[in-house]
Order: C-alpha cells, then structure tokens, then sequence
C-alpha cells in the first residue's frame, strides 16, 4: 500500500516511524511519502492560500498548487484521492477495512479555512475524522493511515489480530488483562486463567456484547450476531429493531 500525502507540513509525517507503522515501513509493507505542497507554488514566495472572497477572517488554501501536486502524483499505480475535511463523510473502522484494499492513497491535508471549493472536483472522497475541528489535515491523515495500515496484510503479526478489534462485526472489544492477578484488590476474572478456552471465548464474546450494549447500543443494528448473542442481548435489555426496549428498562 503507498500512502501519498500533500500537506505544508511533510516533516509532522515523522512522526509514524514509529510502533507498528514504523515496523510495517521498515519491513516495505506500506509506502509513505510525504508531498511540499510548497513545491507546487508559483511564486517566489511559495504562496499557498490568500485571502478569501466575499472577505471574513482567515485565509484559505490556493487550488492551484493543491491541483498541481495531484497532477504531478497522477502517474504510477491508480490511487484513490481522498480531502481530509470535517464536512466529509465520516471515517470508520469499516472505511479502513475499504481502503486497506486499495493499492494506493493520496491524501490532501487543508489548513487555515481548508481548501478552495473548487478542489472537491480534483478528489474522489472526503473523509471526517469526527465531529470536531482540527488546525490541520495531517493529524486526521495520520490517524486514517494508522487505521489502515494495521488491516495491510502483514502488517499485524499475528494472522487476524485485528478481525477482534473494537467495531470489527461493529462490536466492542472485551477486556484484557495481564500479569499480575491482583492489583490493589482488583482481580482478574477467575475464568481467564481457568484454562477453559471455550469459556474464556465464551466470556470474551458475551463481554464483548455487554459492553456495546452499555456503550454503544447504536452498532447492534449492524452486528453480526447469532441466536446465543441475541438471547444473551435480550436478557440484558435488547430487543431487535422495531421492538427495542432501551438498555436498562
Ligand atoms: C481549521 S480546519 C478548517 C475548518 C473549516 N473552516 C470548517 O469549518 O469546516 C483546517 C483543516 O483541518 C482539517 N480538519 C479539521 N478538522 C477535521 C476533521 N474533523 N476531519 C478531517 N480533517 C479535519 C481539514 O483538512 C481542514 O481543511
């Protein structure tokens, strides 16, 4: 997977030669590059926004560069050009899972207003990280390439490692626990170190319910969920759409 990135501030993208990215781009698993958007500019300056028409505060990021560093980057394998903006689509764990299946991502980080409308024709997407507002684009690009890349095949070492990660079947994950047993008086659940596997899966499962139940009862509409996970959630409060009761009633 190569990842491409325009955005006025290449040197932040250092900061994923680290953890399980660093070790994926180390080994060549995945790809990034990191593109100036200043060395796309015009001018002896290396102007990438202006001022705004209509007026207002701020200042907006320029097309013409952002236009040029896609031209420039249009060669090679076919990539799916994504805005990073907190008016797009939101970005989830099942996008992730979409785009780890591309063979490429060119990623485009605004700043200051964002981006001059006109860049949305230059794009295929426009992806949110959340329903909140950034300075820039990079932190968001980060994130999304983080969320993506651990679904790369290889990147993960254990095979499936991340098919039991939160919102994978939209649910929760369990808890985890490890050494020691007892912490401050707080102990592990006696079934974790039982040996029995079938109830630890068992336990993990129904853990794994009850917690999205409690948390976030709205990704039940969406699970995958067999008639033992149904009676569990219906003992607990659940009734399937169109009889749901509300969690504690
Ligand atoms: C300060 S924000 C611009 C916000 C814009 N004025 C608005 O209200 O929609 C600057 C840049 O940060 C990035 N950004 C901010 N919040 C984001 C979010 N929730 N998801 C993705 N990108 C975000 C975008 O690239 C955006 O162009």
């Amino acid at each position: 997977m190569l990842f491409d990135v325009i955005t006025i501030f290449p040197g932040m993208f250092e900061a994923l030669r680290f953890g399980v990215v660093g070790k994926a781009l180390e080994r060549g698993l995945i790809e990034l590059r990191a593109v100036d958007l200043r060395d796309f500019t015009f001018d002896k300056h290396r102007t990438t926004d202006d001022r705004p028409y209509g007026g207002g505060d701020g200042m907006v990021m320029k097309v013409e560069p952002v236009a040029a560093a896609l031209a420039a980057l249009a060669g090679g394998p076919s990539a799916r050009k994504i805005l990073l903006t907190p008016q797009g689509r939101p970005f989830d764990q099942a996008l992730a899972a979409e785009l780890a299946e591309q063979g490429r991502l060119i990623l485009v980080c605004g700043r200051y207003e964002g981006v001059d409308e006109r860049i949305r024709s230059y794009v295929d997407d426009e992806l949110s990280l959340g329903d909140f507002v950034l300075s820039g684009g990079e932190v968001a690009a980060m994130a999304l390439i983080e969320a993506v890349a651990r679904l790369c095949p290889g990147v993960l070492g254990a095979a499936g490692a991340a098919g039991a990660d939160s919102f994978s079947g939209s649910l929760l994950e369990h808890p985890h626990y490890t050494r020691p047993p007892e912490f401050e008086g707080r102990r592990v659940p006696p079934v974790l170190v039982s040996g029995d596997h079938a109830a630890v899966a068992r336990w993990r499962r129904e853990q794994s319910l009850r917690r999205t139940l409690e948390r976030r009862p709205d990704l039940l509409d969406q699970a995958e969920l067999g008639p033992a996970d149904v009676e569990f959630l219906a003992a607990h409060g659940w009734g399937p759409p169109g009889r749901r009761r509300d969690h504690g009633d």
